[in-house]
């Protein structure tokens, strides 16, 4: 088992790119089939046993807290009226581990975000966990990366190879193979122009770090669109120790982005016992009045 026990979760973030539903509305607490997406990373989360959860929050997030919260008067009318199956899926969420808060006042960048956590996280390595990228149960992404961690003691980036004109959208990272497999990040640059980046692979929602990434952060001076861009951090920490990363193809869905939250949504249904059967009759039946129609 890793040593890693503490998860960082940026989750102050306004989520413009899904608006409307994010103007009153946490976009972490999207709905994904029947749960939040923030639900689904801190699952993730217990999965590979970070027991340790803070969840950087901001203005407006308040309904974060009160889903993982027990809630009383919910449990207690749900004893009364008999439903077992809703009562037992309740309480599984509060009891989901102890999850701490603090608050990011301003939101001024996702550096800033995870700067928020120095004091929590101290001096030990620590993952952070973007709430908008939520992986397929099966995933064994995070496992990689902690697996790395504790053969090589280094940080590690999640890396995923995405179309050139995608790459705008992320942290792009240049890397070189190392003699045992892995990657080793040799430049980072937060969403470069197709035509500049220097390679296609995209840094997404996981990220394992040492303590040293806080002293980074730190120094590194405002970036693009005048916010503390963890990646600019990243870059700064590479210069001082190496940076590892784990390339993957899989399995993650950005459900901050509309066509990819319908494909979440679609796909985790499918794979349901309860209702993954029934899902796809009804699927197979509107794809085939479509068919017809068109
Ligand atoms: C953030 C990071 C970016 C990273 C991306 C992964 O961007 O700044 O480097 O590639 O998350 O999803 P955002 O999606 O918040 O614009």
């Amino acid at each position: 088992m890793s040593k890693v026990t503490r998860v960082v979760i940026p989750a102050a973030g306004l989520g413009t790119r899904f608006l409307p539903a994010t103007k009153a509305q946490p976009k972490e607490m999207l709905p994904v089939v029947d749960k939040p997406a923030i639900q689904y990373v801190i699952e993730e989360a217990i999965r590979n046993d970070l027991n340790n959860i803070l969840v950087v929050t901001g203005r407006g997030k308040r309904s974060i807290e009160d889903h993982f919260d027990q809630s009383f008067e919910l449990e207690q009318l749900l004893i009364e009226s008999g439903r077992d199956a809703d009562l037992e899926l309740v309480r599984a969420i509060s009891k989901l581990g102890t999850i701490h808060y603090i608050r990011q006042g301003r939101p001024l960048g996702l550096g800033h975000a995870v700067l928020a956590a120095k004091a929590h996280v101290g001096s030990e390595p620590f993952v952070t966990m973007l709430a908008d990228d939520i992986m397929a149960e099966n995933s064994d992404l995070l496992s990689n990366m902690l697996a790395l961690h504790d053969t090589t003691g280094c940080s590690v980036l999640s890396l995923m190879e995405v179309p050139r004109e995608q790459i705008r959208l992320y942290g792009c990272a240049e890397v070189v193979q190392k003699g045992d497999g892995t990657v080793q990040v040799v430049s980072v640059v937060e969403k470069p122009e197709p035509s500049e980046a220097p390679s296609t692979l995209a840094i997404t929602g996981r990220y394992l770090f040492t303590p040293e990434i806080f002293g980074a952060i730190e120094a590194t001076p405002s970036g693009k669109n005048g916010e503390f861009q963890l990646t600019d951090a990243i870059a700064r920490l590479s210069q001082t120790q190496p940076v590892l990363g784990v390339i993957f193809d899989r399995g993650r869905y950005d459900i901050g982005d509309k066509l990819e939250y319908l494909r979440a949504v679609v796909e985790i249904a499918l794979g349901r016992e309860d209702i993954g059967p029934a899902f796809a009759a009804e699927l197979r039946g509107i794809l085939a009045r479509e068919f017809q129609t068109s």
